[in-house]
């Protein structure tokens, strides 16, 4: 039996819960039959040592956590206390300060349980303390829903480890390919910005996507796995929310398209997030909407190119599980004992 906790219960919680009862059988197949035994999101959920069943679950996705006839005031000490194997997080945090996801992770590791997560700004600021506390105790950490969500990029770069990447670009936010094709299209910055929260791509508030924060966030995981050691506080990042409209429109006259380029230099540490004029026809170019790409340039001259969907909480929820399997090959490798 694998004991989880839900940790967050928006978007991307219902998506994987809906995931995970669809793909119980998988984990049953392993012997490693899942037991929910806890769901809880901000204000409460629910807690049952005996397992949460697959009809409550879906009761709980459709009508609402807080609508639970068994709902409590509970928080994550109460989850804790049934000693969850693994926790599925999907809470979003501070850029800031990563709260209160870092606090939730240190929590759930210290009592050695594994640890998924989506939010990739607690990694982004404290990658290495969480990596190695992760070892320290014995539990897993998986994030690979962290960068470009619906397309597993962060397995890519965990294959490169032992190759010699010189230089990393890429688009990694969609809301800001979607705002500039408005602009270039003849909507102003702030029309275009006003349509993209309209139809809900992007937040009401803008500024961690257009800003390039959460670009940042991205190529500092990248950054991180690839060995270096930086924080997202070290980042260079540039909003394109001061761009000028012409600017932006005529671009395309002259061959280029603006785009919210994140560059991460290995050989100097540098990591930067900033609009760039690129080629129309080039990779980074002919990414829109919910696409991103990533162009990983190596020490031998050859490049990678990774072009994928990001979103929606669906591709991250079964990327999630993704991390879920991973786990569990883990577990059934090491005779069950990856628990510290
Ligand atoms: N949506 C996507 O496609 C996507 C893709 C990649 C990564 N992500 C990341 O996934 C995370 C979740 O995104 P989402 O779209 O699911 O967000 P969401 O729909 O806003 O849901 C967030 C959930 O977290 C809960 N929560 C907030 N603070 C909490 C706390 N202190 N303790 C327990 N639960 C708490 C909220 O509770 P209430 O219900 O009470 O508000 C809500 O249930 C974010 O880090 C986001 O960046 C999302």
């Amino acid at each position: 039996m694998l004991k989880i906790a839900l940790v967050g219960f928006g978007n991307v919680g219902k998506s994987f819960t809906k995931v995970l009862i669809n793909r119980a059988a998988e984990l049953t197949r392993l012997g490693l039959e899942p037991c929910v035994v806890g769901v809880i999101a901000s204000r409460g959920g629910l807690i049952n040592d005996k397992c949460i069943s697959s009809r409550m679950l879906m009761e709980l996705v459709n009508k609402g956590l807080y609508n639970a006839f068994n709902f409590r005031v509970i928080d994550l000490m109460d989850l804790i206390k049934l000693k969850p194997d693994i926790a599925v997080v999907s809470i979003p945090p501070s850029y800031r300060t990563g709260e209160p996801n870092l606090t939730i992770y240190r929590l759930l590791m210290s009592e050695g349980t594994s640890v998924i997560t989506a939010d990739k700004t607690g990694l982004a600021l404290a990658y290495w303390e969480l990596i190695n506390e992760s070892k320290a105790r014995g539990v897993f950490l998986g994030f690979t829903a962290t960068v470009m969500a619906g397309t597993p990029v962060i397995q890519l770069i965990k294959g490169l480890r032992g190759r010699v990447v010189e230089n990393i670009q890429g688009v990694l936010n969609a809301t800001s390919n979607y705002v500039l094709t408005l602009v270039e299209n003849g909507l102003t910055m702030s029309e275009a910005i006003k349509r993209a929260i309209e139809d809900k791509i992007a937040e009401p508030d803008p500024s961690i996507d257009l800003g390039g924060l959460d670009a940042a966030a991205k190529a500092t995981i990248l950054a991180n796995v690839l060995g270096l050691n930086v924080s997202l506080r070290n980042v260079n990042v540039q909003s394109l929310m001061n761009l000028n409209d012409d600017y932006v429109k005529e671009s395309t006259r002259r061959g280029v398209r603006i785009k919210q380029v994140a560059s991460i230099d290995l050989p100097n540490r540098v990591i930067s997030v900033k609009p760039m004029e690129v080629p129309v026809n080039s990779v980074l170019g002919s990414i829109t909407g919910n696409y991103n790409a990533l162009i990983i340039r190596l020490n031998d001259g050859r490049e990678i190119t990774v072009i994928g969907p990001t979103g929606p909480a669906e591709a991250t929820a079964e990327v999630m599980f993704s991390d879920l399997l991973e786990y569990t090959d883990l577990l059934l490798t090491m005779g069950k004992r990856i628990k510290g």
